[in-house]
């Protein structure tokens, strides 16, 4: 086999996705009995049963611990059937959505997880949001079947209705939430009983049934089940799949991760039905083919991810050819040379090397201090992806070093989380160096900014709130003339240079725009 039929062979296996959820909906559980029914490939030992759970959320921080929440993302990576499944982690909290839509831009699919009884919830709607507005197929999977909840009918109703997606059930359940007796195929009509052991056991055995039997036994529950069957076929509601990759419908699966009810059916989807990594297209909008020389994007860049470990890691995302440790790689960005012999894979506390990978793949590299999101690298034919756009911020505050004796340290911590993008860096001659503006999605990155300026670069800070709500984004032109409006401020931002208009509302901001219609204040994507 030639080179570029191995890596298109390879790449041909690989399922990249993340699971979008709202937190509680099981995201830790499914991650798990995901892990749990593969042979996890490179990080041996990451994969742990219900009371090692904090292995597999990731806990660099005392706050995520204490607040429940996962603000770094790490990748899984592991086998199933002939496949391999990269499994990026997402952070459950809604102030971390930027950081979500960045992660989203690195995988081919998504798993959108529902709680049986809550349905869409808020943080759900808008992480699908992000996906559609990427084009990013979206499998459902309704969790938490083994206990009470809505009916299915009405679930599908709710995603068609409130998201327009169209559901295509690819299983359908018997019995319903709380007595659930088992999965309908709706291809082949075979039937799963899944019984829970006596004694309290959690996972829940399945065994096939023919349908006569199930139909003597649980006459009500299977021809509701049937009937409902019916409805479906009635409606258009199945399978298609360019509908699927065009992302107007949704194959929906039903079960229980708790239970491990459905679980090995989502990986045999995912494997089935989701898309293999395709060749991406670069600024110009021409397509970089799979087996082209290597070329990835940094989609994410993490510092004191582990305690242990005192470095910066940048995740690429294999886009093209094959990765091998060791290869020097250039840095679109600043045309420099980028060596990649700390080449890492990172899930929960487990980090193992990477010898070799495909695109489709996660590659973590060390030490990464000139990487930022949305650059690329690349081993020849000089190329550069689109660049991941920055959200809008909505939340404001002026951060000052508390020890005049750490100045050094605040501003190289505060120059470094900005370009891990961490938060938004804005500065201006007014406020001078000592006191940058940092502007938030979600004011949750306060306190990540706050407790790692403290504890990674030994500079307390104090936080003061700004009374701004809106921002766009504006030009030199503009500065003189928005400078010289009330309850308006104009800041540069770090990373890319570009002026930020700040207004302390929407109405300010209106008036402003109706007095000088030619000035320019562009909207930036909604992270909320
Ligand atoms: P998240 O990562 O999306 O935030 O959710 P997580 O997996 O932590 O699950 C949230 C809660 O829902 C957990 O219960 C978990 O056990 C439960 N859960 C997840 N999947 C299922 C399921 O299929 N069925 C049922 N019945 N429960 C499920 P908890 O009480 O909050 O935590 P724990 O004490 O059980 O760990």
């Amino acid at each position: 086999m030639s080179d570029a039929q191995q890596v298109l062979a390879e790449s041909a296996r690989r399922r990249t996705f993340a699971v979008i959820s709202h937190p509680d909906a099981g995201k830790s559980t499914l991650t798990e009995a995901l892990a749990l029914h593969a042979e996890v490939i490179d990080s041996a030992g990451a994969v742990h049963g219900k009371s090692g759970r904090k292995g597999v959320t990731s806990d660099w921080m005392e706050m995520e611990r204490s607040r429940g929440i996962s603000v770094s993302s790490a990748v899984l990576q592991f086998a199933y059937r002939d496949q391999v499944i990269n499994l990026l982690d997402t952070p459950g909290h809604g102030d971390f959505s930027e950081d979500t839509y960045r992660v989203l831009t690195a995988v081919d699919a998504a798993v959108m997880l529902l709680d049986a009884a809550k349905g869409l919830e808020p943080q759900t709607l808008k992480l699908f949001d992000v996906c559609r507005s990427r084009g990013v197929p979206v499998i459902t999977f309704v969790n938490k079947w083994d206990r009470p909840g809505r009916e299915a009918l009405e679930l599908l109703d709710e995603v068609e209705q409130t998201i327009g997606l169209r559901p295509m059930p690819l299983t359908w359940p018997v019995g319903i939430a709380g007595q659930f007796r088992g999965l309908v195929e709706r291809e082949t009509g075979a039937y799963t009983a899944f019984t829970r052991a006596a004694g309290g056991a959690t996972k829940a055995t399945a065994t096939a049934v023919d349908a006569t039997t199930i139909a003597a036994q649980e006459p009500e529950f299977w021809r509701t089940a049937q009937d409902e069957l019916g409805l479906l076929d009635e409606i258009g509601q199945t399978w298609d799949e360019k509908d699927f990759l065009s992302g107007i419908a949704t194959p929906v699966l039903f079960g229980s991760a708790l239970s491990n009810i459905g679980v090995a059916r989502l990986l045999d989807t995912l494997v089935d039905l989701a898309p293999a990594p395709a060749a991406r297209a670069d600024v110009e909008g021409h397509d970089r083919p799979l087996d082209a020389p290597t070329s990835g994007m940094v989609f994410k860049v993490q510092a004191g991810m582990d305690k242990a470990h005192r470095d910066r890691m940048a995740f690429l995302r294999l886009c093209s050819g094959r990765f091998e440790r060791g290869m020097i790689l250039t840095h679109a960005a600043t045309g420099k040379p980028f060596a990649t012999k700390y080449a890492q894979s990172v899930f929960g506390n487990e980090r193992t090397t990477v010898e070799e990978a495909f695109p489709g793949d996660i590659v973590g590299l060390v030490n990464a201090t000139a990487l930022k999101p949305g650059d690329t690298l690349y081993a020849s034919g000089p190329v550069e992806f689109p660049t991941i756009p920055a959200f809008a911020p909505e939340h404001f505050a002026v951060v000052r070093c508390k020890d005049a004796g750490k100045t050094k340290q605040f501003r190289k911590g505060i120059e470094q989380l900005g370009t891990e993008a961490v938060i938004q860096v804005l500065r201006s001659d007014l406020r001078g160096d000592q006191a940058p503006v940092l502007a938030a999605v979600g004011p949750l990155q306060f306190d990540v900014v706050s407790a790692r300026l403290e504890t990674e670069f030994g500079a307390p800070v104090t936080m003061d709130r700004l009374p701004y709500k809106e921002a766009r984004l504006t030009d030199a032109e503009a500065f003189q003339v928005l400078s010289a409006q009330s309850e308006t401020e104009v800041l540069r931002r770090d990373t890319d240079g570009a002026y930020l208009a700040l207004f302390s509302n929407k109405w300010r901001m209106d008036i402003v725009m109706r007095k000088y219609p030619d000035l320019r204040l562009d909207a930036m994507p909604a992270g909320t």
